[in-house]
């Protein structure tokens, strides 16, 4: 069946990549950053904040839970303008969001809907469990597939009353508990999701909320409430394990935050820069912090040519330009330990070792099956269909590349509401002798609405 809705779009194969770009700012920090400041005492301001559909899903339903939220123009005018504005509009104008203080959220009137957002839906979750307040929780195809019994679990264990579709899907419902039970939680899988779901509820529970989390995962949410004044600390044991202990119930201050490009929306500039013959292409202000760069060191380790410029600190995370120029990649055995801090960027990695010379092996990847669409199955139906060599494994994909020859193509993609899925093919099909056809363009705006316009700007 055809969806009649579906905006599909071609991607032809492409001249040199040149120029300079600035990415949006990163969704996970964009999250966390609204959240954060809905929970604060007093006005916080938010500059460089992610405007897709994931994170205005977000400010949606803390909107419905009481809490103002506003875009203001910048002084220039610039600023105020539609959403799915370009970069230059981005980066102008602040967000200005009046928090209710922690335990402040009221009870939304109507079901909160997330949209595709995986990190809306988790997070809130965590924030809804620990408030008096009920809130029924609501999404599209994509995210009413996705496991939510992986935050279930320990938030019920902190006193949250959960209904859940069978399976532990949406639509679910949350009865949270005031004061919530504290809890310590060893994290059953590497997720940050889970994680800051249990840290975001512990902030309203009396007493210490530990997570114990043995594979480290995105820190955002760790650094942010230290940011933003909670009471926790990380201490990592013999075994590497971490231990993050929230005390709760401590007034939250006011924050302006500045928020640095999104590391996952910028490799597929990286990628697309490393395969497209001739292309030199400079992506500023790109954040690099440890638990998000495994990308680079990846494709490095590929042969591929990345500068970091002017490395510095942009709202306390690490940031730095990149220049990346074509090159002549070459196929590995990707190490498992390094797939938290990269766990969005294996489908463009896919695409990227189609190219390389010889072969490219990754496993460990179980959780890929998991997130917006299975990311391992629809990557290896698409690849195939445009005409690379590769093969799925249970947790990964071994992939033979073209050696840098360009794929036939030729194909559409189902894209499954999986907006990194689309972006994925889009880039491969900038290194396709036919074009590459993906069946629905939409999904990308949730994390990345001017991808399309930056990459013709590159292309010019
Ligand atoms: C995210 C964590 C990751 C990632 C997602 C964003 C976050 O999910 O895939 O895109 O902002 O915490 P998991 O925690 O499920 O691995």
């Amino acid at each position: 069946m055809t969806d009649q809705t579906a905006t599909p779009r071609s991607f032809a194969a492409s001249a040199p990549l040149k120029g300079r770009i600035a990415i949006p700012g990163d969704k996970s920090i964009s999250h966390r950053s609204l959240m954060l400041s809905a929970l604060a005492v007093g006005t916080s301001r938010v500059t460089g904040l992610l405007e897709g559909h994931d994170v205005l899903a977000t400010a949606a339903a803390l909107h419905a839970m009481g809490v103002q939220i506003e875009k203001r123009p910048a002084a220039d005018g610039g600023g105020g303008r539609a959403m799915g504005a370009t970069i230059e509009h981005m980066d102008s104008g602040e967000w200005v969001i009046d928090g209710v203080g922690v335990g402040g959220l009221l009870q939304p009137r109507e079901a909160l809907d997330m949209g595709n957002s995986g990190t809306s839906t988790r997070l809130l979750m965590g924030l809804v469990a620990s408030h008096p307040i009920t809130a029924t929780f609501v999404g599209d195809a994509s995210l009413s597939g996705r496991p939510m019994g992986r935050v279930i679990d320990p938030l019920s264990q902190m006193g949250a009353d959960i209904n859940a579709s069978p399976g532990g899907r949406l639509p679910l419902m949350v009865r949270g508990l005031a004061p919530a039970i504290p809890l310590s939680y060893r994290l059953p899988m590497a997720s940050a999701q889970v994680k800051s779901a249990v840290l975001l509820a512990g902030l309203n529970t009396p007493g210490i909320t530990e997570v114990i989390e043995p594979v480290p995962t995105r820190d955002h949410s760790e650094r942010m409430l230290k940011g933003f004044g909670a009471d926790l600390t990380v201490e990592t044991d013999s075994e590497g394990t971490r231990h993050i202990r929230i005390r709760g119930e401590v007034e939250l201050k006011p924050q302006t935050i500045v928020i640095p490009g999104d590391p996952s929306s910028a490799a597929f500039f990286i990628v697309a820069a490393l395969i497209v013959p001739g292309s030199d292409v400079t992506i500023a202000n790109v954040g690099l912090n440890p638990t998000r760069a495994g990308l680079i060191e990846v494709l490095r380790q590929m042969g591929g040519d990345i500068e970091l410029i002017d490395p510095r600190e942009v709202g306390g995370e690490p940031v730095a330009d990149l220049r990346v120029r074509h090159s002549a990649l070459k196929g590995i055995d990707v190490d498992p330990a390094v797939a938290p801090s990269m766990i969005d960027e294996f489908p463009i990695l896919f695409v990227a070792a189609a190219l390389a010379e010889g072969r490219t092996t990754t496993t460990g990847l179980d959780e890929l099956r998991v997130k917006e669409s299975d990311r391992l199955s629809v990557m290896a139906t698409g690849l195939k269909a445009i005409g690379a060599r590769v093969e799925e494994g249970g947790d990964g994909l071994i992939i033979d590349g073209t050696g840098g020859d360009a794929l036939p193509g030729g194909a559409t993609i189902a894209g499954h509401l999986d907006h990194r899925i689309c972006m994925s093919f889009a880039v491969a099909g900038l290194v396709s002798t036919a074009p590459v056809t993906v069946d629905d363009i939409a999904p990308v705006a949730t994390s990345f609405p001017n991808f399309e316009a930056l990459l013709t700007g590159l292309q010019e």
